[in-house]
């Protein structure tokens, strides 16, 4: 007999059929000469019930079983008369896979989140943290269904780098030498070590994505990048996905065109195909989350320039931890201001000053700005980061001068301006920043697997 998963079983009508399933015991109920177990499969937040009485023959067993256990069932779907579930199953044959130890720690329903938090490796066993990772997945063919429909190609870019592309260095070094192995630390030269050179753990595909670009016209990398970023706020991980599409021929505008176009596109998707798993986060986490979601699907994002940011939050008499004025970094607190407050929906910061910018970006002609944009959402601030690239080789040269980055090692790159180069654009939204905003959940440690912290690395 083949193996029937819930998601499917539960959305269609197997009434009277007989049906093999497999899953976790959620809850356990007995009752004189009947077991109900609720049982769960991964497939769908949803649990079926089970029905086991006593002319089972291990029946004494299954009154015992403990919640976590693994089992599997063979029975009839009837219509149930219970409310909020349509089918049940009577067992006619249950077998206990694996008994699970009483010790299980998610016995009761709810736990708090820093709780769950070390317990990484057993919250996806929870409702909410199930719903999360189902999302999570659905978020992942989407993204590759968006970028298909438009013709982009899809490139990995490699994770082992030996530039720095956002000149911030925060990367964290690849080496085989043992740094731990002092004793011989002052003999090790560099050349020795695998790569002959410094190596590090990539911090954006970017500068791979727009070689790609200027090969293929549109790309699009996704995967991990990494930040030794000793941040330890509610927004920043060490590791996390980044989705980063580089478009040949496409300026700043277009290039917030196609942000929107995205950002709209996936909030779409999630509430078309993770309806009910959606409905959790609205119901349990965030009451404000139909709206947020109704405002990110249907407003015109707002498109302001730095210039007019600054103008904005230090004309609105509102009290801030940060003195901001032109020159200076936005701070979370201005970004939330913008975007929860005075916009109240998602907002483009567009050309920013060129000090506080990598030096990819476009040099606008005011020589003091450059043409970055930031899309800011509310209750998560940044979500996306990215710029019009200077494909001017002599400017770009000069730019790299002034961020004190080596012409000789970003050759290759150099190469790209000076063979075809041509006007383009891309950005990097942060993946686990969407998963906050379309979650309703405020801390990005939830809605990762297993989060990557300062000082924390136990899974
Ligand atoms: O603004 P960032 O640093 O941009 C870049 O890396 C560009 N090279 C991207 C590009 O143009 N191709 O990062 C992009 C986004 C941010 O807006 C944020 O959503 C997310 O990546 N991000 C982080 N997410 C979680 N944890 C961190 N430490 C993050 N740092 C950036
Ligand atoms: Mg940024």
């Amino acid at each position: 007999m083949k193996r029937i998963k819930l998601n499917i079983l539960l959305n269609s009508d197997f009434s009277e059929k007989k049906v093999l399933i497999k899953g976790w015991v959620r809850t356990k109920r007995n009752s004189k000469t009947f077991s109900f177990l609720e049982i769960n499969d991964g497939s769908t937040l949803k649990n079926i019930q089970v029905i086991a009485d006593d002319k089972l023959e291990n029946y004494s067993d299954i009154k015992k079983i403990t919640i976590s256990s693994g089992i599997s069932i063979i029975g009839k779907i009837v219509k149930s008369l219970g409310k909020g579930q349509k089918f049940e199953i009577i067992a006619s044959n249950i077998e206990i896979i694996s008994l699970a130890l009483e010790t299980y720690p998610l016995q009761k329903k709810r736990h708090s989140d820093e709780f769950l938090r070390t317990i990484a490796h057993l919250r996806p066993r929870t409702n909410k943290y199930g719903a999360v990772f189902r999302i999570r997945s659905e978020l992942y063919f989407a993204i590759h269904k968006f970028y298909r429909d438009r013709g982009f190609k899809y490139l990995s870019s490699p994770i082992i780098t030996s530039s720095d592309c956002e000149g911030a260095g925060e990367m964290f070094k690849i080496t085989t030498f043992d740094p731990y192995f002092t004793a011989q630390k002052n003999g090790l030269d560099i050349k020795n070590d695998f790569f002959g050179q410094e190596t590090n753990l990539t911090v954006s595909g970017q500068l791979c994505a727009e070689m790609f670009a200027m090969a293929l016209g549109d790309v699009y990398t996704f995967g991990p990048t990494f930040r030794a970023e000793n941040s330890n706020t509610t927004r920043h991980v060490a590791e996390f996905w980044m989705l980063e599409p580089e478009m040949a021929f496409c300026d700043l505008n277009q290039n917030m065109d196609h942000g929107e176009e995205l950002i709209k596109y996936l909030t779409n998707y999630v509430t078309e195909h993770c309806n009910e798993d959606l409905a959790l986060f609205t119901k349990f986490v965030d009451k404000n989350l139909s709206k947020t979601i109704e405002i990110i699907i249907n407003s015109t994002y707002e498109r302001i320039t730095y210039s007019e940011a600054i103008e904005i939050i230090n004309k609105s008499g509102k009290k801030f931890k940060h003195i901001i004025q032109w020159g200076k970094d936005l701070q979370s607190e201005h970004e939330k201001f913008l975007a929860d407050d005075y916009f109240k929906k998602p907002v483009f910061i567009t050309n920013y000053p060129r000090e506080i910018k990598p030096f990819y970006m476009r040099l606008n002609s005011d020589n003091k700005t450059v043409a970055a944009m930031d899309l800011l959402v509310p209750r998560i601030g940044e979500i996306i980061g990215g710029s019009q690239r200077e494909e001017r080789l002599n400017v770009l040269e000069k730019q790299m001068s002034k961020n004190k980055l080596s012409r000789e090692k970003y050759w290759w790159y150099l190469d790209s301006r000076r063979f075809g180069s041509v006007p383009h654009s891309g950005f990097g939204m942060g993946f686990e920043r969407f998963l906050m905003l379309i979650t309703g959940i405020n801390n990005i440690r939830d809605v990762i697997p297993f989060p990557r912290t300062p000082g924390s690395i136990d899974f």
